[in-house]
């Protein structure tokens, strides 16, 4: 059996780990075979391959980002998509393909799938928001970097009693910042789920600097304001028809100086939390999934995603999770409003 691996999407902390694992008990237990597939579905439809052995995994565990390389491609606006990658599988005899990917990636494959392409996915994603699964690998690790920035931004702020405004990412879901924001002792947090009103806002910095303390405000990256329209730098769209956010920080810490006559600033985290060593529990999850990726491609169960249910790694139909995105439950968030202000 030869097997082809592929990461696609934002690269996250525990993608090697996913990869080292996968060849490691393919090879071990089963005699599988691998090749690596570059970028994503580009190396799919360029016919971009590397030799992939235990040999070429060692070491790579505790390494951020992929060695395979990454790329938002979409297959699916390429054209002859399908049929490039059929034939790129063709040529190098490949019987089954590892997708390690987020909600695009896993759901070019959900459609791959259907068009007889034998696959198995493995949910990657900082943002936490795949559905099917309670936990994706790389979240923990992004918000363990989002933590500890928050807790530096503490002193600095309190030493200049000014409003520091974290700028965390996540476009369509505010997990990152609702744990980072919680770890962290932020005093408002908002999450694109719940529209927030500037004024409210405004009111819990106030509230903030009467007890003499400098207010920490936690932003996901798309968050919106109740009154207005997202936030956005540019408008260029990926191949998935994402636009690229960042702004809300800015503006928000514009807006709080205007309307409170007091200082604020703001720190967009942006990359650095998806790069650099995954923690403990990335590395840990990471492994489980590339394992029981590797069983799920043995025991011809394509169609499927490897996920996290509790304590579990189980297998859920890829189709769960396309199209959707998991969000932050309303009250979930709102067990924190006591925090708040
Ligand atoms: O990996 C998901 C994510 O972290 C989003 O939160 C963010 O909007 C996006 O990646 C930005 O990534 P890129 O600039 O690589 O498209």
């Amino acid at each position: 059996m030869k097997i082809a691996v592929l990461t696609g999407g934002g690269d996250c902390p525990g993608l090697n780990a996913v990869i080292r694992s996968v060849v490691r008990k393919g090879v071990h237990d089963y005699g599988y075979e691998f090749l690596g597939l570059r970028d994503g579905w580009l190396g799919a439809l360029q016919d971009n391959v590397v030799p992939l052995d235990t040999s070429s995994v060692r070491g790579i565990l505790p390494r951020g980002g992929t060695i395979l390389g990454s790329s938002r491609t979409n297959p699916f606006k390429h054209e002859d998509g399908v049929r490039r990658i059929r034939d790129t599988l063709a040529a190098h005899q490949i019987d089954a393909l590892i997708v390690i990917g987020g909600e695009d990636t896993l759901g070019a494959a959900t459609e791959l799938s259907r068009q007889g392409i034998n696959l198995v996915g493995v949910p990657k994603t900082i943002d936490n928001d795949v559905p099917g699964t309670d936990y994706t690998f790389g979240f923990d690790t992004a918000v363990s970097i989002a933590t500890e920035a928050i807790d530096r931004l503490h002193t600095t702020a309190e030493s200049h009693m000014r409003t520091l405004v974290v700028e965390v990412m996540g476009r369509h879901s505010g997990w990152i910042a609702l744990h980072a924001g919680v770890a962290g002792g932020a005093n408002v947090i908002l999450v694109p789920e719940r529209p927030f009103d500037v004024d409210q806002v405004c009111d819990w910095v106030k509230s903030r600097f009467k007890i003499n303390y400098a207010p920490i405000v936690v932003a996901a990256e798309g968050a919106v304001p109740m009154e207005g329209q997202m936030i956005l730098k540019d408008r260029s769209l990926d191949e998935y028809g994402h636009v690229h956010l960042s702004g809300i920080g800015e503006w928000l810490a514009q807006e709080i100086a205007a309307r409170t006559g007091t200082d604020a600033r703001t720190t967009v985290l942006g990359y650095v939390q998806r790069g650099g060593t995954p923690t403990a529990f990335d590395r840990w999850l990471a492994t489980r999934f590339g394992l029981h990726a590797v069983d799920a491609v043995k025991d011809g169960a394509f169609g499927t995603m490897v996920a996290l249910h509790g304590t579990e790694i189980v297998r859920v139909p890829l189709d769960g999770a396309r199209g959707r995105t998991k969000v932050v439950d309303p009250s979930l968030y709102d067990e924190f409003a006591v925090f708040f202000g």
